[in-house]
């Protein structure tokens, strides 16, 4: 019996090492830039990380993954012009350059049947309703796992990667399209605050010592993925790209009335 468990630790450990092998394994100092963090791709092994461009690029380039300098994806609207037309529900495309999945089709967060149905306390985000944003959408075409993180760029380009190495389970979000059991995103905080007594005011929480939650809102100020993560590494303090750090959940406390709250 004993030395059946040990076998098992032994496969079990095995998996784990197998599964884990192309995670992140380095570390990087938050708000020091995007070099060496998880978002640094270009290096194929770097950081234990593997999504290396197909065919390899040369120039070991970071930001060519998300961004390129011509023919990226057009907004819906444009009537000319080359590179591929992104769906309407893409309002933000900041030269955008890596492969967009289908925009529809996202369950988004819920409480379930038995939350409380009435009173201003929660829920509000749920009552009001949410459609992931543009920012959002970025985030989850290499995130939720349908698109490969190394599929960027199109013909209209001569930087082309086909790779196919879609995301590490455990840096997947929203994997088959399923946000129900994620921090709600993709609703205007203003309408939410209003309803919500226990959620604070976006022009008086400071998310950084320099900038306050309404900063880091999207469009018609909404929250969004980057409300919380800083996709570039700059400009924030906490671990995981956050914003702000998570140290005694400080940054569950910026917005959330339910205890002290200290400025960053
Ligand atoms: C992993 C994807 C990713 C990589 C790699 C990346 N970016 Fe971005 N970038 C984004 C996203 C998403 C946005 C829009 C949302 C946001 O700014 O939070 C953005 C926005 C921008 C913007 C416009 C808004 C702003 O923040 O100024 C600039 C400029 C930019 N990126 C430059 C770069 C440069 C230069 C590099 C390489 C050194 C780079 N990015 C690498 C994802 C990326
Ligand atoms: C080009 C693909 C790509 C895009 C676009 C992208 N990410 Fe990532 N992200 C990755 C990869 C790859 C990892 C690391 C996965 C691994 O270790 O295997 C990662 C890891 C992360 C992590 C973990 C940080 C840590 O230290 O553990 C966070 C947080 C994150 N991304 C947030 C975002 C947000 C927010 C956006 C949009 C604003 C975004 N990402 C857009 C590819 C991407
Ligand atoms: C309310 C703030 C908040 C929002 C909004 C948010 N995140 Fe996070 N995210 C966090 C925190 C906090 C962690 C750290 C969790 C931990 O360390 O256990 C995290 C961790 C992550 C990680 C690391 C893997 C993991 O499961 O912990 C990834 C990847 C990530 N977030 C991506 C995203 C993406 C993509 C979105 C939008 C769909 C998003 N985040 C929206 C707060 C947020
Ligand atoms: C930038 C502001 C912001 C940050 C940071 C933030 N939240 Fe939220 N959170 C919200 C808003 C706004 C809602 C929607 C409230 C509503 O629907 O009434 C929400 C919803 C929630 C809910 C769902 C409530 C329900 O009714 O089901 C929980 C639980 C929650 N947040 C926990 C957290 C935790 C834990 C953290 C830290 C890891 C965190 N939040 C960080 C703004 C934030």
């Amino acid at each position: 019996m004993k030395r059946l468990t040990h076998s098992m630790l032994a496969v079990a450990t095995g998996l784990f090492l197998a599964g884990s092998a192309m995670a992140f394994s380095g570390s990087y100092v938050p708000g020091a830039g995007i070099n060496g963090t998880v978002h640094d791709l270009g290096t194929p092994g770097a950081n234990g990380m593997n999504y290396g461009a197909s065919p390899a690029d040369p120039l070991q380039r970071i930001c060519i993954y998300c961004h390129a300098p011509h023919n990226t994806y057009r907004l819906s609207s444009a009537t000319g012009g080359a590179g591929p037309q992104a769906p309407s529900e893409f309002d933000y495309l900041p030269l955008w350059n890596h492969t967009l999945q289908d925009p529809t089709g996202y369950t988004m967060y819920d409480n379930g049947p038995g939350a409380p149905q009435s009173g201003a306390k929660a829920s509000q985000a749920i009552i009001n309703g949410m459609t992931p944003g543009s920012t959002s959408l970025l985030c989850l075409s290499c995130h939720d796992g349908t698109i490969a993180v190394n599929s960027y760029g199109n013909a209209d380009q001569i930087s082309e990667s086909t790779g196919s190495t879609t995301i590490t389970d455990a840096y997947a979000i929203g994997k088959d399209q399923y946000l129900g059991n994620h921090h709600p995103i993709g609703f205007n905080y203003d309408d939410v605050q209003a309803g919500d007594t226990e959620i604070r005011s976006a022009d008086t929480a400071m998310l950084t010592p320099t900038s306050f939650v309404r900063d880091h809102l999207a469009g018609d100020a909404h929250m969004e993925c980057a409300t919380c993560h800083s996709v570039h590494n700059k400009g924030n303090d906490g671990e995981r790209l956050l914003w702000r750090s998570d140290q005694n959940s400080e940054l569950c406390l910026t917005c959330h009335d339910k205890g002290i709250y200290t400025a960053p």
